[in-house]
């Protein structure tokens, strides 16, 4: 792990923490009372972004690092190349200046993604202030990890990815059901 200084870091890294920031005050946090964005970039230099969103069933709620990488899954982009966390507590009193680090499970979460597009994402983890920036490799938080690699999949994933492609092109070719011929006997 490195701390950083904000102002040292390159472009695109300052702008995946901004974005980040950014995305925290879309927070749905009413329980914690603790705000979280967070923005990953991929392959294609692209930004996905999210927030935490929480759950009046408590262990429902979901962590931003979900959020932002599934944004980028949904856009077909899931080579992850970096991801930052900037979180801070606004309920009384307000705390903008603790480092916020991935759970375990999110931890995961980028480990399979990187895992798949053979990366081994950087993660940003950052105070609301942005004044304290702790930089590290996935492989460093969560090491000796199971993931795809274990199971054989990375290799085979793109051509079952093409399986899947193969079959939306079928089955939307082949045209939604007529009005007409879901009455028909
Ligand atoms: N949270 C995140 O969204 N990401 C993290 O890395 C740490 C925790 C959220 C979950 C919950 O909504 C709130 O922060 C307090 O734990």
């Amino acid at each position: 792990m490195r701390r950083q200084n904000f102002e040292e870091l390159g472009e695109a890294d300052r702008l995946l923490i901004e974005t980040a920031r950014r995305s925290s005050v879309n927070a749905y946090a009413p329980y914690s009372g603790f705000a979280v964005g967070s923005a990953v970039r991929t392959r294609s230099k692209r930004l996905y972004h999210g927030a935490n969103l929480e759950n009046a069933a408590y262990g429902l709620g979901m962590c931003a690092e979900v959020a932002a990488i599934t944004a980028a899954n949904s856009a077909g982009d899931y080579d992850i190349e970096a991801i930052a966390v900037v979180g801070f507590r606004f309920s009384t009193p307000p705390d903008v200046t603790q480092v916020v680090t991935p759970c375990g499970r999110c931890r995961q979460l980028i480990f399979e993604a990187g895992q798949i597009a053979r990366t081994d994402p950087v993660v940003f983890s950052c105070s609301g202030d942005l004044e304290h920036i702790e930089e590290a490799r996935i492989s460093e938080m969560l090491p000796g990890a199971f993931g795809p690699d274990n199971l054989g999949l990375s290799q085979s994933w793109p051509q079952l990815r093409g399986q899947l492609v193969e079959t939306v092109r079928r089955i939307e070719a082949a045209g939604a059901p007529s009005a007409g011929r879901a009455v028909k006997r």
